[in-house]
């Protein structure tokens, strides 16, 4: 069973055919620190003599110096390779080892057991088939057991073992496993998990490990090595319908045109009737391609497809076999795991990357938070670090899909920062929202450039951003008069009116202000729509709804003008009083006290108040608009 085959000093190539030929089985392993965990893989790396002659010797010398198993090898040390984990006895970060035996090839996915590290976890778990979880035969199951098979279920996982360890330390009393494996299936029963195997170890002793052991002679299951061997893992995606996201268009002279990307479904062969997916056209599989023609192709392997006809496909399109296409949609139910420090906020743009296809989405309703310890739905508004929700997301555009269920490649996606290009957060679909598909766009005859120049102008949003008492409102004012002066149309939305009303139910934090930004930046869109000129006038702190807001409009209709006051000559003039109030703590989240503000980077226009009278500032800012033609014919 364990290996080092002799046919790799005698004929390297037969050895390596031999080992294409294994299958694979990736698995995840759970627990804590003092679970084993490193302990166990160690042992099945050092069972399987994956660990090399120099190796060993490092391992021996090592567990004589750190002295925690006396004169024995410590496995752990073979894996706890960082030297920080070494230091405080954790493993920090998810590892992927790779070790053989005769049966099989393996990858297991080693992620820490902290609480704080649940994105790690889902990392590793994303891609495993079956999971070991760890319990400390002396403890039982505990809170962070749950923890961990509930993410395990969460991603798909459906198939357990339930490696219950250190069974030394219990005088291998099938009592105490017996105890144990009765709490984790009534705990468990609440999970869709298909198939859990307990199977009494001790990583250290090396009991039931690759050799029944003598210790538990009421055990009749197989060891862990056999179970590992020898489990069948359902080739859901090889099952599943045909899909090729298009990860890019292979051109390479004008008579060739193939689709490229990694078989995410099913099984794809020369003739077979495929939809190209969201525009659901129809073509048909001319040739399957990897070095050259292949008679089909399937799940996990990397190609390239040619079709019959000129159909119109690029990148982020799912080629999916004719009769079970992808569906598509733009809003979702969606479970997500936050994995940033910075706060998952609904309304906030994110990009989201589902497959090969990237698109801008917000949370629009986060319907409850999951407590990962104990399953509890719990009311919330934000998800911070490895909190997990049930979200409903809204998408700029509509992708190709299936629910995660049936496929977690098209039906899994990340949530990336649009700003610093961090992935912020995992998540997978449930189901389309059927309220998405029943509503159509109107056409409408009259269009906003119709409307605007009807008015003498072209419509344009106007969005001064500042600090409290920077005079954003008092230079708008003065603006929207010489506008009305001048004879043009516009409306002025202003932060203290409009959270007089449609914005009455929303405060100060951030997850309010970026509702507040994101109705604001709705309604000045209606606004340029209806041929105004728009000013808004609003703190609007936060970059990225600002950057939502000028998304929402045609290209050089939003102008950002930063109404640049330092805090300090803000809270000199403190107009309302209230920066004293803020310094005296009667008021929290005050933006430039107690909650940030993120300045323009490259705004339209840049007014500093230090420098320029409110009148000047008008001034400047009607002779920008202007300069970009947006007053049109003679200004009187
Ligand atoms: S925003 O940050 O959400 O864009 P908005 O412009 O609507 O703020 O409202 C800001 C106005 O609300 C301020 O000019 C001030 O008069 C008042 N205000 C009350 N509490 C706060 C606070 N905590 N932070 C900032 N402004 C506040």
């Amino acid at each position: 069973m364990a290996h080092v085959s002799d046919l790799i000093a005698t004929d390297i190539d037969a050895y390596l055919k031999q080992h294409e030929r294994k299958s694979l089985l990736r698995f995840i392993t759970c627990g804590s620190v003092d679970d084993g965990k490193s302990t166990l893989i160690g042992r099945l790396l050092y069972d399987s003599k994956m660990i090399f002659e120099d190796q060993l010797a490092a391992l021996e010398a090592d567990s004589k110096k750190m002295g925690t198993q006396g004169q024995n090898i410590d496995f752990a040390l073979l894996v706890d390779g960082l030297a920080a984990e070494r230091e405080q006895g954790i493993t920090i970060d998810v590892a992927y080892r790779f070790f053989s035996t005769d049966q099989r090839k393996f990858i297991v996915a080693d992620t820490p057991g902290h609480e704080q590290y649940t994105r790690n976890m889902i990392t590793g778990a994303s891609t495993a088939d079956l999971a070991i979880i760890l319990i400390d035969a002396r403890r039982g199951v505990l809170t962070q057991t749950k923890r961990h098979s509930f993410l395990v279920s969460l991603i798909g996982i459906k198939q357990v073992v339930l490696a219950i360890n250190k069974m030394d330390l219990v005088n291998y009393s099938k009592d105490v496993f017996d105890r144990i494996l009765g709490d984790y299936t009534s705990f468990a029963a609440q999970l869709d998990i298909e198939k859990i195997v307990p199977i009494p170890i001790s990583a250290l002793a090396g009991d039931n490990i690759t050799e029944a052991s003598g210790n538990t002679p009421w055990y009749r299951g197989p060891t862990l090595m056999h179970h590992l061997e020898t489990v069948e893992v359902a080739q859901r995606t090889l099952e599943a319908p045909f899909r090729l996201p298009v990860q890019w268009v292979n051109r390479p002279n004008l008579d060739f045109r193939g689709f490229s990307g990694v078989i995410a479904g099913g099984t794809v062969h020369p003739g077979d009737l495929v939809k190209i997916m969201p525009s659901g056209r129809s073509s048909r599989v001319a040739r399957v391609l990897i070095d050259g023609d292949l008679p089909y192709a399937t799940a996990g392997q990397s190609i390239t497809l040619t079709l019959e006809d000129e159909v119109d496909c690029s990148r982020g399109d799912v080629i999916c076999g004719a009769e079970e296409p992808a569906e598509v949609s733009d809003q979702f139910e969606t479970t997500i795991v936050w994995m940033s420090d910075q706060a998952m906020l609904p309304g906030r743009p994110y990009l989201l990357k589902i497959a090969t296809k990237t698109v801008s989405a917000s949370v629009t309703a986060l319907k409850h938070k999951v407590n990962v310890n104990t399953l509890e739905q719990v009311p919330g508004r934000e998800l911070e670090l490895n909190e997990i929700g049930v979200c409903n997301i809204s998408l700029d555009q509509p992708v190709a899909f299936d629910a995660y269920e049936q496929n977690r490649d098209t039906g899994g996606f990340i949530l990336i920062d649009r700003l610093s290009n961090e992935t912020v957060g995992a998540g997978l679909i449930h189901f389309a929202l059927r309220r998405a598909q029943n509503i159509h766009w109107q056409a409408l005859d009259l269009t906003p450039a119709a409307r605007a120049s009807q008015k003498g102008q072209k419509a344009v949003v106007l969005w001064f951003t500042g600090l409290s008492g920077a005079g954003k409102s008092t230079i708008a004012n003065l603006v929207e008069k010489r506008l009305f002066a001048l004879g043009r149309h516009s409306y002025m939305l202003d932060g203290d009116n409009v959270r007089h009303g449609l914005n009455r139910d929303l405060g100060f934090t951030d997850t309010d202000r970026v509702e507040n930004i994101r109705r604001v930046a709705e309604v000045s869109k209606l606004m340029a729509d209806a041929g105004l000129i728009v000013l808004v006038s609003f703190i609007s702190p936060f970059r990225s709804e600002r950057q939502l807001a000028r998304e929402m409009l045609p290209e050089g209709a939003f102008l950002e003008v930063f109404i640049d006051t330092p805090l300090a000559e803000a809270e000199k003039r403190d107009p309302k009083g209230l920066y004293k109030k803020a310094r005296r703590g009667e008021i929290k989240h005050f933006t430039g006290i107690d909650s940030p503000y993120e300045a323009p980077e490259d705004p339209e226009l840049h007014i500093d108040t230090t420098a320029l009278s409110s009148e000047a500032a008008a001034e400047a800012i009607v002779a920008k608009l202007q300069e970009r033609g947006v007053l049109l014919g003679s200004v009187r």
